[in-house]
């Protein structure tokens, strides 16, 4: 007989949680999407329909561990989702995935997705077990490029027209991050 899925893991830092996604989640990840400067370099057109963030939402909520998981950023006092993270393209036998994350704009530049984002390279070099870690990002995305060099990650060069967006071809750096050459935080 098959082996139920295990359960989604929660991880916990001291001003979040970070749990599986709910159908509840909608209205919040909707003012994330629907915000164009928070989608500014994001790998999807603005959403400008509820029903855009209730499709993302739902696949956020399915997983395929081996390949993506995606969780909720929650307060951990009040359980309100303030944002995502993710790991995605993954090659776990090969032992790398990428990564993602957003925060609501209107909880940005108070050190959440430095917790949050911690929080996911302890389980992907931990539990998952991973070697490297890789995050594509805009050369103009400074928030995302200060937060990727805080944990170590260093740039490997950039990939041009790497992402089409809507009409719009768009390149990305590679930024990459080896477990053996973690710093210590
Ligand atoms: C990237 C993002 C998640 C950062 O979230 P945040 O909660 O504001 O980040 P933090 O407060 O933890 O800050 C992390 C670091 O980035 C720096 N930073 C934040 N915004 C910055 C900006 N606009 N320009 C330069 N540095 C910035 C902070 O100073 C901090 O570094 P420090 O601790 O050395 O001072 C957020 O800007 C976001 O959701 N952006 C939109 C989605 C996105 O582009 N995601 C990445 C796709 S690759």
């Amino acid at each position: 007989m098959a082996k139920p899925p295990l359960p989604h893991p929660i991880l916990t830092t001291p001003r979040l949680r970070l749990r599986q996604f709910r159908a509840e989640d909608t209205a919040a990840m909707y003012e994330c999407f629907s915000n164009p400067e928070a989608m500014r370099f994001w790998n999807q057109p603005v959403h400008t329909r509820l029903i855009d963030t209730e499709r993302a939402v739902r696949s956020f909520i399915d997983c395929t561990p081996s390949y993506y998981r995606y969780w909720a950023v929650a307060d951990a006092g009040s359980d309100r989702c303030i944002g995502m993270v993710s790991y995605h393209d993954g090659h776990i036998r090969s032992k790398r995935a990428s990564i993602g994350y957003m925060i609501d704009p209107s909880r940005q530049n108070q050190g959440l997705a430095t917790e949050a984002v911690g929080a996911l390279i302890d389980y992907c070099f931990g539990a998952l077990g991973l070697h490297r870690l890789q995050a594509f990002i805009d050369p103009d995305n400074q928030a995302s490029r200060a937060l990727a060099e805080k944990f170590g990650f260093r740039s490997e060069g950039l990939l041009l027209d790497h992402l089409r967006v809507g009409d719009e071809w768009r390149s990305e750096m590679v930024y990459a991050l080896l477990e053996t050459e973690r710093p210590q935080q």
